[in-house]
């Protein structure tokens, strides 16, 4: 088999796999720790955040933030604790505008709009990158910052925004959007007056952030549930604080579906099954046997899965990134199951890949109709986005063969060393470094 990526792109080689056993530690959520990271910009001081996953994406908001003022240091954890340590260090010496190159890299970027508007009265950053699945616009955090005194001009070029001090205001969204309900409470912490979001996004990283914000001196109430209400504090009242970042249920899914392909019986430790409600219900219709557990869960899988239908739907529905995995679980299951998404309209183009390793897939509009076959067998693949890249190294281990992942970078902005978590676990599976220039 010939190995096509891009020079300097590493190769993920999968070969079938199971059953997995032993027991595999889940890190902290990327969705969570690069929001705690630009809270920071709020408060001056030593900010420290433990339980840090080691992915590229922290890598690209440390390069973000240092840009715009903060020092940011990364250390080991303890012994017994996983990831790393992040040290922020916020002299107050912060400049709101941030450089276009490092901005324009990550989703995330749009989380500094909220922090600096707050503190500076004015913004002047990229329009935010990260994966496509088709547009991904920005139109409800600038419509509740624009409630809340803010104005914005939106150019090719980037975002501006001016404001005096923001107003507390009383913010509706139309949907539950994640970034916008992070942007709208994080600005709202230093405004005067008390802003109230209804229909606020309810995801447990939200509720980290808001638990950070807390720590930090702020007044939040109603985090986890549809209605979050935030009385602005002055300045002054804010300091650093020490977190711990929650365990991230995406990559807690993916161990637990690659028992679930593999078979297998495995701990997963830090999983929290209270922010994974329907996924674990989904998981057992399919035949997965998923228990709490010390300091986790147990996952166990020793039959064929179950074919079920699935929606995409905000939390506490069962969320978009988990999709993939279910996709590549329902093209080996009995029977034939329908997936249907409800937040991103393009996010089905891994769906070609998977074809590859024979699944037999239809989509029509936001549907995908999955026909269980008895088994895949290996291909070339190329991971389009995160998750997807993570689904397709889960379903090279259960297919037939060996699978070759490429565009293993976009694996690497969210998950925290997967191929040496899923070798832990007895997985064939390798990474072939390829050296720039190679
Ligand atoms: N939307 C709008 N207007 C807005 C904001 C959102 O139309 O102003 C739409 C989006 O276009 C999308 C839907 O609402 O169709 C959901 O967007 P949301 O704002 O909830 O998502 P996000 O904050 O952009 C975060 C995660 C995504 C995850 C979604 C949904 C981060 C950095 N990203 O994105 O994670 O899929 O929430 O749960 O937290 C990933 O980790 O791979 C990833 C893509």
């Amino acid at each position: 088999m010939s190995i096509g990526s891009p020079a300097g792109d590493d190769v993920i080689v999968a070969s079938t796999s199971g059953p997995l056993s032993g027991e595999v530690t889940v890190p902290g959520a990327k969705n969570s720790v690069l929001k705690l990271m630009a809270a920071a910009l709020l408060a001056d001081g030593r900010h420290l955040l433990t339980n840090v996953p080691v992915i590229e994406d922290v890598a690209i908001m440390t390069d973000l933030l240092g840009a715009v003022g903060l020092r940011i240091s990364a250390a080991p954890a303890a012994a017994g604790e996983s990831g790393q340590h992040l040290e922020i260090v916020n002299t107050g010496a912060i400049t709101p505008i941030a450089p276009f190159e490092v901005a324009d890299r990550i989703r995330a970027s749009v989380n500094l709009v909220g922090p600096l508007l707050a503190r500076f009265g004015h913004i002047d950053i990229a329009l935010p990158g990260g994966d496509d699945f088709g547009g991904r616009p920005i139109d409800m955090h600038l419509r509740g910052l624009e409630k809340m005194g803010a104005e914005f001009q939106v150019t090719p070029d980037g975002l501006f925004g001016r404001c005096a001090r923001l107003q507390g205001a009383a913010i509706e969204f139309e949907f539950p959007s994640v970034g916008a309900t992070e942007n709208i409470v994080t600005a709202a912490v230093l405004a005067d007056g008390v802003t109230v979001i209804t229909n606020a996004a309810r995801e447990p990283e939200i509720v980290d952030l808001c638990d950070m914000l807390r720590r930090m001196g702020a007044r939040i109430e109603g985090a986890g549930t549809n209605t979050i209400t935030v009385t602005g504090v002055e300045q002054q009242a804010l300091h650093a604080a020490t977190h711990e970042v929650v365990t991230d249920r995406v990559q807690a899914a993916t161990y637990m579906a690659a028992v679930a392909m593999c078979r297998g019986d495995v701990l997963v430790r830090r999983a929290n099954l209270d922010h994974m409600g329907m996924l674990v219900e989904r998981f057992r219709e399919m035949g997965v046997s998923i228990e709490p557990a010390d300091d986790g869960a147990r996952v166990r899988c020793d039959g064929p899965l179950r074919s079920v239908n699935v929606s995409t739907l905000p939390y506490p529905g069962f969320a978009t990134d988990y999709k993939p995995l279910i996709v590549a679980m329902l093209a080996m299951a009995d029977g034939t199951g329908i997936v249907t998404e409800n937040l991103y309209p393009g996010r089905f183009r891994y769906v070609e890949e998977l074809r590859r390793l024979g699944a037999e897939i239809d989509i029509d509009g936001h549907h995908a109709v999955i026909r269980g076959v008895g088994h895949l067998d290996g291909a070339i693949v190329n991971a389009p986005d995160i998750r997807a890249g993570a689904a397709l190294v889960v379903a090279g281990l259960a297919a037939q063969g060996i699978t070759e992942i490429h565009d293993v970078h976009h694996i690497d902005r969210g998950y925290d060393d997967i191929v040496g978590r899923l070798a832990g676990l007895g997985a064939s599976v390798s990474r072939i470094r390829r050296s720039a220039g190679a």
